[in-house]
């Protein structure tokens, strides 16, 4: 794809990865991504934003060919989706610097053995002057390593964010048209890779979010010309308390636990509560992430295999402490035949969730009358919890 324009002296560089599907060898990518970096050009300076993933390097390169000239390359975060390409950029203009954070700088030597007298390290809050442009940079730790940072272009009203406000949408549109479909791939993405920094996450809301911005310009995915959607969506996710919605990740393997989930929904369902059911057997797990950004309760189904969790549901677990949810209240449901340690193994996981535990429902093979009661008794008991925390 060729260079497009912004504006007279801002540029859209970068490649579309259609065919991606799978970030870190871990996060689906259903709608594949985009790699975007950007050109402002000074009347003195001119300044390259981001690189873009290695394997898309040759597309980056070939939209640098009629630019003479690069001052300065901003990093604003040191993963290689955003800078595995700037050694490339920076054998093509020996002349550049590097402009990063303490922290940036640091892993970016050691990521890309970029040498140190290409850096100029600054500040939260530094001003760099491109002549009749300024670029601010402003220090976000956590969107998504601790190195990161995004750059405020005041004259343009022009946030480059970098991974914050991104989505992982292969487009060719350049700014964001369908609302709904980038709604649902930032909320993806904000679940993966943010969730476990919320509280920072806010701060750093707080910190852009009263600049007068036109347009938020993220590293991955098209550009928003209505900031507020994004900052809005932000706010709600980070801030706002969970929603009257439980989660099940769970998997069968003769039946018992899927009739006990089958049951648990159903008494979910009578009281009001919106259930999320997730087949571990086959899942997309950023799915299943963004489902935990909002959700009250968790509750994790399981059959006993070698006398623990299956081991899907030990990955799920291992994934929701780590993602650090803002739920309230957990519990988990599974069979067992001979023996079980799944809710000593499984609680044990999940020591991250600040949640209250729900009395806990296993059954011997088949499900009996007796299990399904005690089952439309956890129903009814997180239903309460939620009433009574004032979830809605
Ligand atoms: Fe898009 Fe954290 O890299």
């Amino acid at each position: 794809m060729n260079m497009r324009t912004i504006s007279e002296d801002i540029f859209w560089l970068g490649a579309v990865d259609w065919d991606r599907r799978l970030f870190d060898s871990l996060i689906p990518l259903p709608d594949g991504t985009s790699y975007n970096a950007y050109l402002v050009k000074g009347n003195e300076k001119i300044a390259l934003i981001d690189s873009v993933d290695p394997s898309m390097a040759k597309q980056l390169l070939a939209q640098l060919e009629t630019v003479d000239i690069i001052d300065y390359v901003v990093a604003h975060h040191a993963e290689q989706d955003h800078s595995g390409t700037i050694p490339l950029v920076l054998d093509k203009y020996p002349m550049a610097k590097v402009i990063t954070t303490p922290k940036g700088k640091d892993l970016l030597m050691f990521l890309l053995r970029i040498p140190e007298e290409k850096f100029i390290v600054v500040g939260d809050g530094e001003v760099i002057s491109l002549g009749d442009k300024t670029l601010t940079f402003i220090h976000t730790p956590w969107v998504h390593w601790p190195e990161t940072m995004v750059t405020w272009l005041e004259e343009d009203g022009i946030l480059f964010s970098c991974d914050f406000f991104g989505s992982h949408i292969a487009t060719n549109e350049l700014y964001v048209r369908d609302k709904g479909r980038v709604y649902e791939a930032a909320k993806r993405y904000f679940a993966e890779i943010m969730m476990p920094f919320r509280a920072i996450i806010e701060k750093n809301i707080a910190k852009v979010k009263n600049l007068d911005i036109k347009l938020i310009a993220p590293s991955h995915g098209a550009i928003y010309d209505d900031p507020s959607f994004i900052l809005d969506a932000y706010e709600d996710w980070v801030s706002s308390p969970p929603k009257n919605i439980v989660v099940i990740p769970y998997i069968t393997m003769h039946g018992s636990t899927s009739l006990l989930v089958e049951r648990l929904v159903s008494a979910l369902t009578d009281r009001g509560v919106r259930v999320e059911q997730f087949n571990l057997a086959d899942t997309d797990i950023g799915k299943l992430a963004m489902a935990l950004v909002d959700a009250a309760t968790i509750v994790i189904g399981t059959p006993t295999v070698l006398a623990g969790a299956h081991p899907n549901v030990v990955y799920a677990a291992y994934l929701a402490n780590a993602l650090r949810p803002k739920a309230k209240f957990a519990s988990i449901i599974g069979s067992y035949g001979w023996g079980t340690k799944v809710i000593e193994q499984l609680s044990s996981m999940i020591s991250n969730l600040k949640v209250e535990v729900i009395p806990p429902v296993l059954c011997k093979g088949l499900p009996t009358q007796s299990d399904f009661e005690d089952i439309d008794t956890l129903g009814k008991t997180i239903a309460k919890k939620h009433e009574e925390a004032g979830i809605l």
